[in-house]
């Protein structure tokens, strides 16, 4: 099968379509013809080989992590799944890619894809809606009247966060620049920030709950947002001891990662505030939690642009000019 790949880490990965093998089902797992593929920036970021030491890949690897297609096959212990279901997942963290005319799903990572999505709509949702689900709900656990700041609203994570926090009966700030400010503010946000015009860290205080979704020194600034015995949940870094320890890494990236997180965690204590940094996992029952949200009208896809299968790569490069207003979404079928 046809499938966008890459071949080596560093600054010449060699980004390209490649012919791949099948891999045998197990047990567990569905073929899934692949539909439509979400793109997300870490799918830039895996073959500069920066994640390395965290993500495990075969190379050459197929690229990309959510998706939404059609099953055709399942393992002999599948319970949940049959051939001709409509499922969407995301792979992330699996060791394998999306980008591809058919992909292998564990049964644990898919749910049905949302009855009221078209397949270019359910690729778009699994890696926004988990991490968002995740930092919000269970490590941020954001309450009705709290408030949140949730930066880049116009970005694939905040246009899913946004909703997901007003679901939640929380007060939500966003920053975007200022061609986005009305598309943001449909979302449902309460304060929208031009940050071409205003410091979000001069207008917002007593916050409960920071999401971080920009690097630089967003998070830094982020602490004075918060109210004491608020909480920062970082998307983007910097790494910290608690990861390297829950992912069972060696002794030496913990030392690393703790070195890399030690100034924000003295800055947040001495603010009396909490910082983690959270990674994304793939899990099917909460995609399906999510796809109630979605059929109810809670939540909608937000897409910024749509390429063919053959303009993958052209995809991957949009993204990577960090101005995508909502998600990027490639259409295999
Ligand atoms: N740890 C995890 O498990 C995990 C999971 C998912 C994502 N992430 C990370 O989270 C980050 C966000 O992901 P994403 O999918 O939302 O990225 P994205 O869609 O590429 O973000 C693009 C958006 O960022 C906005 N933006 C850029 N600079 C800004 C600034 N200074 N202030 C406010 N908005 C700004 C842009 O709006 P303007 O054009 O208006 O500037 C654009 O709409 C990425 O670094 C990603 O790798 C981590």
């Amino acid at each position: 099968m046809k499938a966008l790949t890459f071949k080596r880490y560093g600054k010449s990965p060699e980004i390209g379509f490649a012919e791949v093998s099948l891999p045998v089902l197990k047990p567990n797992e569905l073929l899934v013809e692949v539909h439509a593929a979400g793109i997300n920036p870490i799918d830039n970021m895996i073959p500069t080989g920066i994640f390395k030491p965290v993500l495990k890949f075969q190379l050459p690897a197929i690229l990309g992590s959510d998706l939404a297609g059609v099953v055709t096959q399942v393992g002999s212990g599948v319970t949940r799944f049959k051939a001709g279901d409509e499922i969407y997942a995301s792979l992330f963290d699996l060791g394998t890619g999306s980008i591809a005319e058919c992909a292998v799903v564990p049964e644990s990572a898919a749910a049905l894809k949302p009855a009221n999505l078209d397949f270019v709509q359910a690729a778009s949702i699994p890696m926004v809606g988990l991490t968002s689900w995740q930092a919000l709900k269970e490590r941020g656990d954001l309450q009705t009247g709290q408030k949140v700041f949730i930066p880049a609203g116009s970005g694939g994570i905040g246009s899913f966060a946004i909703q997901l926090a007003k679901h939640l009966g929380a007060k939500v700030a966003t920053n975007t620049s200022t061609p986005n400010v009305q598309n943001v503010s449909s979302l449902g946000a309460d304060e929208v920030i031009d940050y071409k015009k205003q410091a979000f860290e001069t207008v917002l205080r007593n916050y409960d709950l920071v999401l971080g979704t920009l690097r630089g020194d967003v998070i830094e600034k982020s602490v004075d947002v918060l109210k004491p015995g608020g909480r920062i949940v970082s998307l983007v870094g910097p790494l910290d001891k608690a990861f390297a320890r829950a992912r069972g890494l060696n002794a030496f990236l913990g030392f690393v990662f703790g070195l890399m997180s030690r100034k924000i965690i003295r800055l947040a204590k001495s603010k009396g505030v909490a910082y983690s940094f959270l990674f994304v996992r793939p899990d099917g029952a909460q995609l399906g939690e999510i796809g109630k949200l979605l059929e109810s009208g809670h939540v909608r896809p937000v897409i910024d642009k749509v390429f063919t299968f053959e303009q993958a790569k052209q995809a991957l490069e949009y993204l990577a000019t960090g101005r995508a207003k909502g998600k990027v979404v490639v259409k295999i079928r």
